[in-house]
Order: C-alpha cells, then sequence, then structure tokens
C-alpha cells in the first residue's frame, strides 16, 4: 500500500483539469466575424455572447419570471434525479458546458445516494468556471474526483477521458437548439461515439409551444435578454477593436413557425458604419437591417426521436415537465 499522502496533496489528486484551448477560440471569433459580418444575411453564431459579462446576464435570465426552461429542467431533475440515478447505475458524470454546475448538484446527489458515484467531468471553455466547481464539488462530495476539460464541446470531445464504468453524459438546459438541424445530428453523433453500450445520454430540450410564450421568454419586460444580445456587439468592439454603439441596435426576437425556432436578432435602429479595426473590416448595416444572433430550435417529441435515431440513439425515457413546457431525454447507443 502506498503511504499516506500529505493533506494538500491527497486533496489535489482528486482533481484532474487539462486545458485545450490553444488561442484557436480568438481566431474562431475573428473567423466568424469575418464570416458572418460579409454575408448578405448578416449572422454570428451565439457561441460569443458567454464573455464573462454575457454569462452573468446569461445566469440572470435563468432567474427571469418569463424564462421557464431552466426552471422546468431543474423541476424535472429533482423529480426524476433517483429513477436516473437507478437506471443508469452510472458511475460518473460528463456534462458538456458544464458552467457554474447549478444544476449538475441535483444528479450528483442522487448518484452519491444510490453510492455509484465516482467522478464528475466538466468540459468548459471557461477555465476560471471548471476550476472553481472542481473546488466545491470535490469539498462537497468527500470521495468525489473531477477531471475537468476545459475546451470547446464542438471541438475537444475526443478529450473526454475514457469511462471506469457505467456514465452519463449531460447536455442541459436546451442548448442542443443552438445548433441548426444538420449540424444537429452530426453533434449527436459525435456524442454518440462517446457513449459505450452501458452509457446514456440525458439531453434537455425545449418543446414547441405557444409563440407568445416563447416570444415572451426571449424578450423580457426587465430587457435582461436584451442586454445580452447586444453584449455580443460589447465583444466584438474588445476583442476585434470594433467601433459599434450597442444602442444602435434593437433587440428581436421572434418564433420562426416554419422552422419551429426561436431566432434572435439585433436590428439597426439607423444606417450604421462601423469598423472592425482589428480584422480591418468595414460593416455597414441600413437601417432596419438586421444580424442574427441566435436560433433556438423547440422540439416536438417525433422531432427528438428523429435526432436521436438519426445519430444512432434510441429513446430510453422521455422524462417532460408537468406542464409540458420542456423535457428530457434519456437515450442510449441503439444495438447495431
Ligand atoms: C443557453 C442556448 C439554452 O436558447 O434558451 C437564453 C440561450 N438565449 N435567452 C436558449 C438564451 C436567449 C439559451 N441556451
Amino acid at each position: 500500500m502506498e503511504p499516506l499522502a500529505p493533506r494538500t496533496r491527497l486533496a489535489a489528486a482528486d482533481i484532474v483539469i487539462e486545458s485545450h484551448l490553444d488561442g484557436a477560440e480568438g481566431r474562431s471569433l475573428a473567423e466568424d466575424v469575418l464570416d458572418g459580418l460579409t454575408r448578405p444575411f448578416k449572422e454570428l453564431p451565439p457561441k460569443h455572447f458567454y464573455d464573462a459579462r454575457g454569462a452573468q446576464l446569461f445566469d440572470q435570465i435563468c432567474e427571469l419570471p418569463e424564462y421557464y426552461p431552466t426552471r422546468c429542467e431543474r423541476a424535472i431533475l429533482s423529480e426524476r434525479a433517483e429513477e436516473l440515478a437507478e437506471l443508469t447505475g452510472a458511475v460518473e458524470l460528463v456534462e458538456l458546458g458544464s458552467g457554474t454546475a447549478a444544476k449538475t448538484r441535483v444528479l450528483l446527489d442522487a448518484l452519491s445516494a444510490a453510492g455509484t458515484l465516482e467522478r464528475y467531468v466538466p468540459v468548459d471553455v471557461t477555465e476560471s468556471m471548471v476550476r472553481e466547481c472542481a473546488e466545491s464539488l470535490t469539498s462537497e462530495y468527500p470521495g468525489l474526483r473531477v477531471h475537468g476539460v476545459i475546451g470547446d464541446f464542438e471541438r475537444h470531445l475526443e478529450h473526454v477521458p475514457p469511462a471506469d464504468g457505467p456514465r452519463i453524459v449531460a447536455f442541459l438546459g436546451g442548448t442542443i437548439g443552438n445548433f441548426p438541424p444538420g449540424s444537429r445530428r452530426r453533434f449527436l453523433r459525435e456524442i454518440s461515439r462517446l457513449l459505450g453500450p452501458e452509457d446514456h445520454l440525458l439531453m434537455g430540450t425545449d418543446l414547441v409551444k405557444d409563440p407568445r410564450v416563447l416570444e415572451a421568454a426571449y424578450d423580457d419586460s426587465q430587457g435582461v435578454t436584451a442586454e445580452f444580445n447586444r453584449n455580443v456587439l460589447v465583444v466584438l468592439n474588445r476583442e476585434l477593436q470594433a467601433d459599434f454603439d450597442p444602442e444602435d441596435f434593437d433587440h428581436v426576437a421572434l418564433f420562426d413557425t416554419e422552422h419551429e425556432w426561436i431566432e434572435m436578432r439585433l436590428r439597426a435602429r439607423r444606417e450604421v458604419s462601423a469598423v472592425v479595426r482589428g480584422l480591418d473590416l468595414p460593416v455597414h448595416f441600413d437601417e432596419g437591417e438586421e444580424l442574427r444572433t441566435e436560433i433556438s430550435a423547440k422540439f416536438t417529441p417525433e422531432r427528438v426521436e428523429g435526432d436521436l435515431a438519426a445519430a444512432g440513439l434510441e429513446l430510453v425515457d422521455w422524462l417532460p415537465d408537468p406542464e409540458g413546457l420542456f423535457a428530457m431525454t434519456l437515450s442510449r447507443r441503439s444495438p447495431r
């Protein structure tokens, strides 16, 4: 047997953190801006919302009376976590886009009560959040090991360490809705490659409903979502030395009934001539011209099942909230 390590080493031995950030993140913003702002219909991917301020605004969105997804998902987890722990027998939880791991504790509690919990694997681009949650979770759950992967879940899934037993891969919040249909299926297929025969995917999806309810959730009365949306211009100003005045743009959120997704846009209140100095790129908006900043797809049970099936996954359990606004799904690799 090995001699007992000193306390500090013992604590540190419970935490492994690997960073896969290599400067490609800065490049990706530059490429997305160059590509997205020179198109006939201007567009930026939603991942650039989340600098420190954006992450804080998103946390505020989750507390808004109009924004039901977070509350619904938490309610489902609280209601069904025990059953999920029993069904999966998971020894570890991998969480894609773990953030502050706020809802994760409900699952960790259930796995810990079931006596199976060994390891938590958060995957997130924000280094400070991965480190802070590793520290707090190892002290909250004695014996828990945390293997943090700092990286982009769209590019770094291969760095998720191999499992030591059955695991749950969690992709919460309805973030899968940010992918347009084709890339959504491609991404689900990448997730399914992470799954062994004993593993499960636990995913949150927002459901199709009355457009008024949806639009209110993305255009709240306090204007928090509007500020979150405009924050992407603040990110461009800081990171790429652009000179946008966020107040030149109106926040727009509308439900596209054909595609069944919410679109967020920034609409120029007047003609805008800006320069992204870091890219030496002039950008012109006509009055009323829009920049699409996010799509957030809404699902029917059939669509979720179809997307899972296209990725080689089969539904094990459909877990809606009591009001039927949001659903979680448990799925596994389908035998072939
Ligand atoms: C984090 C992608 C799930 O689409 O509902 C919230 C982001 N955008 N309000 C969502 C968001 C505007 C959110 N996701």
